[in-house]
């Protein structure tokens, strides 16, 4: 058998763990070959491979990024695509593909299994917001990058008496700003699960500062306020649809000096919380998930991902993983209210 794997949507640490456990335990157990797709979905559908191997994998557990590349190509928007990656897959003599992505990657795979391909997703996001497992690998890594810059914003944001707002990925769910700011223990955390209210932020900024203590507010990039508080500048989007976030935190920063008349700057984490080395965490799970991807294929259990439950791994039916997004609960959001203010 011929296998086709591929990476899509935002790259995140751990990608290339599950590129390495595919490859090295298909060739193992399976006695598969391997056909690496460059940059997501336009690889299939432009047929454009990379050789996948034992040596072409050795030595990546520990790297960033992907050594497939991605892209958000959406071919469920393009003329014919199914058909293209149907050819491109029997003319390479594929028979069938490992898909790593997030909700967009492993939504058109379900497609695409729809249509007759033979597929098994991967979960991948630093936002840990796909449904049907525990968590992704990627945002392990994510968190800690963020807990650490919380961290060292503190002993600056306390030297010069001013609030920092720190702006962390999450565009629908707030899990990263939720677990970095409880670890780090920010004096407010803003969730897009939760619009929020300015004049309770300033509140708690302001009892921070009272006890001569600089308050840190952690904020997912697409928390907004409740409605008609404040105008938000709305961005472009991708080919599925996203709109291009980024740019709350410096308008809470804003806000937060002219209603406080305290200085308060932003500092937008951004593709930092993406990139470099995995943690061990994420390198476990993203092992693991290789692992078991791979025995999927070869079980034929296909239109099925793989994910964490517990400390198993499962398969469930990319349907249920794709269908809704895994947002943050209200109880889990406040719990960390507790130490809001
Ligand atoms: O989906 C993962 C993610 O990192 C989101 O948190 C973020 O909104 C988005 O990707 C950014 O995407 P890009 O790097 O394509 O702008």
């Amino acid at each position: 058998m011929r296998v086709g794997v591929l990476t899509g949507g935002g790259d995140c640490p751990g990608l290339n763990a599950v590129i390495r456990a595919v490859v090295r335990k298909g060739i193992k157990d399976h006695g598969y070959e391997f056909v690496g797709f460059r940059d997501g979905w336009r690889g299939p559908l432009e047929g454009d491979t990379v050789a996948l191997d034992v040596e072409s994998v050795r030595g990546i557990l520990p790297r960033g990024g992907t050594i497939l590349g991605s892209s958000r190509t959406n071919l469920m928007k393009i003329e014919g695509g199914v058909e293209r990656v149907k050819d491109n897959m029997a003319g390479l003599g594929v028979d069938a593909l490992v898909a790593i992505g997030g909700e967009d990657t492993l939504g058109v795979a379900r497609q695409l299994h729809d249509r007759g391909v033979k597929v098994v997703g991967v979960p991948k996001t630093i936002d840990n917001d796909l449904n049907a497992t525990d968590y992704t690998f990627g945002f392990d890594t994510a968190v800690n990058i963020a807990m650490e810059a919380i961290d060292r914003l503190h002993t600056t944001a306390e030297s010069h008496h001013r609030a920092l707002v720190v702006e962390v990925m999450g565009r629908h769910a707030g899990w990263i700003a939720l677990h970095s700011g409880m670890a780090a223990g920010a004096n407010v955390i803003l969730v897009p699960e939760r619009p929020f209210d300015i004049e309770e932020v300033v509140g708690h900024v302001e009892s921070r500062f009272r006890t001569q203590y600089a308050p840190i507010i952690v904020v997912a990039e697409g928390a907004h306020p409740k409605e008609g508080q404040m105008e938000l500048a709305t961005g472009e989007t991708d080919a599925f649809g996203h709109v291009r976030l980024g740019g709350i935190g410096q308008r809470l920063a804003d806000e937060i000096e002219q209603r406080t008349g305290k200085e308060a700057r932003s500092v937008v984490l951004g593709h930092v919380q993406r990139g470099g080395t995995p943690s061990a965490f994420d390198r476990v799970l993203a092992t693991r998930l290789g692992l078991h991807a791979i025995d999927a294929v070869a079980d034929g259990d296909f239109g099925r991902m793989v994910g964490l439950q517990g400390t198993e791994i499962v398969r469930v039916d990319l349907a249920e993983a794709t269908d809704t997004l895994k947002t943050v609960p209200a109880g889990r959001y406040q719990e960390a209210e507790t130490f809001f203010g």
